[in-house]
């Protein structure tokens, strides 16, 4: 099976069968991760540009090493010390890189549609890797190999998101691709911190930890976005930490083996504890491997991969 589409812009509008051939092809390729000689020679003559408008340390990255494990020719465009900053529009800087002949873009951006924007304007593929509040796709598919990986399955789980739902893209992309497994997805935080509309995506709303940890076999607990909260959705951090701070002794009601994952970077002593985070339960170091294994699989498989196929 290959993956028939030019552009991964989000998990709302993919199937299940698709983020199932990802997560198919991101095992043989953490295989490659994980030995001596981290090579294959499966996107050589390849070009991707990383096009970040937003900081990142783990999505870009882990595009960029994605890319050269496999081969390919990668090229980060500095945003901050690029043409951008005099002035040059989003169309001119995508088009610049298209005619340097670049395959693919992996690109972020704080404004929600941009790379859907993109992806209408350009030859090159393009992948989300991140807009705004809207999806975060990549970093879903991680967390669901993550899953994939303890559980053995991802059907039918119950899933608790915790804290700034709001401004949230991994929200987003981990409630739609869940959902596709079946899973019973809960959402949890200060009610400023959870839109109503979110109900609509079939998630169960919670304000209170120790009901949505109930039974809950998974806890993906979010990062604090303060820039950009525009007004205070908090009294204050300390507050915040008091009653949604994630802790070993806050998991009593979920399974014995829940696993906490963490899309990093994590604001330590806010919304998870210092303990918790570097407890074997947290399984946000894990996340980084397989968030370049599953980045690679979608380069792969964007390029005209198929399953089966991932040369050593
Ligand atoms: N999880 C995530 O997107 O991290 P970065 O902002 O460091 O890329």
């Amino acid at each position: 099976m290959r993956l028939e589409r030019k552009d991964l812009l989000g998990l709302r509008d993919i199937s299940r069968e698709e983020i199932q051939l990802i997560l198919d092809t991101a095992l043989p390729m953490k295989d490659i991760i994980l030995r001596d000689i981290k090579k294959a020679p499966t996107l050589r003559g390849k070009a991707l540009a990383t096009v970040f408008y937003e900081n990142s340390t783990r999505t870009r990255t882990s595009f960029e090493i994605a890319g050269k494990y496999l081969s390919a020719d990668t090229v980060n465009l500095q945003v901050t010390s690029s043409s951008v900053q005099k002035g040059e529009s989003l169309r001119d800087t995508i088009k610049t890189i298209e005619m340097m002949g670049f395959d693919v873009i992996a690109m972020r951006h704080s404004m929600s549609g941009t790379p859907q924007y993109v992806a209408r304007n350009t030859n090159m593929r393009v992948i989300n890797a991140g807009d705004g509040a809207n999806e975060h796709p990549t970093q879903a598919l991680l967390d669901m190999f993550t899953i994939l990986e303890h559980k053995k399955t991802l059907d039918d789980l119950k899933v608790a998101i915790v804290g700034d739902i709001l401004h949230s893209r991994v929200a987003r992309s981990n409630i739609y691709g869940l959902s596709k497994y079946g899973c019973e997805v809960r959402v949890v935080g200060p009610s400023t911190l959870i839109p109503p509309e979110i109900e609509r995506l079939g998630v169960k709303t919670y304000y209170n930890l120790d009901q949505a940890f109930k039974g809950v076999d998974v806890i993906n607990v979010l990062r604090i976005q303060r820039e950009r909260q525009q007004s205070a959705l908090f009294p204050s951090l300390d507050e915040y930490a008091d009653l949604y701070m994630v802790s070993s002794d806050r998991l009593q009601s979920a399974k014995d083996d829940v696993l906490v994952l963490h899309p990093g970077p994590m604001n330590r002593g806010i919304e998870v504890s210092s303990e918790l985070a570097d407890s074997s339960s947290m399984l946000v170091n894990e996340q980084v491997t397989n968030g370049v294994a599953v980045r690679m699989a979608i380069l792969f498989l964007m390029m005209g991969g198929s399953r089966g196929e991932v040369a050593n």
